[in-house]
């Protein structure tokens, strides 16, 4: 990472305002006093800015209980944001979702600044489990596990969905879990058999299931061992 830019994370100040101090000889590299903005630092660097030892700043992982009616983005005209509901957190603009939902729908959204980390949950090479509670408009047929098996035809698409795994709990009632994330996925799914989604909620992303101690609207950052991702 560029020396400015860590600095910067570090310090919560702007990138203009650490390159204005780094013409005042505050930072070192090592025990070198530099000026340039743009060296490479990596996690073994010692760097040194106003005298005091700043360590590499450290990525950050939550997340958050998705409330009905509210958007994925960080900016819209007409409806509240995900994004919005963080409280306080600094350089909101670093982080983004790793994996959206619809405006209907609720439930477990991971908030982070790694973007690595985040493309290996969402990317479908990684394979990672999407799982969702869903309830239909008219009944689910016991067929609809071979079909969402084999993959099915979505309007508008090329392939056939990945194999995925559906779950009948009741009449009108299911878990379905994806390990891809198509525009609209489940609900375009279940039209695909010519059924309806009236109700989605996403409870587990891999390993990382929902803290049921979340109130739609709040979030909590993650433990180590949900940040770990094992393949
Ligand atoms: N599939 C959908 O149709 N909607 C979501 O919000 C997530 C997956």
């Amino acid at each position: 990472m560029r020396l400015d830019k860590y600095l910067s994370q570090a310090t919560g100040l702007s990138r203009k305002d650490i390159k204005r101090l780094l013409h005042k000889d505050l930072a070192s590299v090592n025990g070198v006093v530099t000026r340039d903005a743009s060296l490479k630092i990596s996690d073994d660097d010692n760097v040194v800015f106003q005298d005091s030892d700043i360590a590499a700043p450290r990525p950050r992982y939550f997340m958050m209980n998705k409330p009905y009616g509210y958007v994925c983005s960080s900016d819209d005209p007409t409806n509240a944001t995900v994004m919005g509901l963080l409280i306080d957190e600094p350089r909101p603009n670093d982080l983004h979702l790793a994996g959206r939902l619809d405006l209907d729908t609720t439930g477990l959204l991971l908030i982070t600044d790694d973007g690595q980390w985040s493309h290996k949950l969402t990317s479908p090479k990684h394979k990672q489990g999407k799982r969702y509670l869903l309830e239909t408009a008219d009944p689910i047929p016991e067929s609809a596990v071979e079909q969402f098996a084999q993959g099915v035809q979505l309007l508008n698409e090329k392939h056939l969905t990945k194999p995925a795994e559906l779950e009948i709990l009741g009449v009108d009632e299911a878990l379905l879990t994806l390990t891809e994330g198509r525009y609209h996925q489940v609900k375009r799914m279940f039209a695909a058999i010519g059924n309806k989604v009236i109700k989605l909620h996403r409870d587990r992303i891999s390993h990382i299931v929902l803290d049921e101690s979340l109130a739609p609207g709040e979030y909590r950052e993650l433990t180590e061992e949900e940040i770990h991702i094992s393949k």
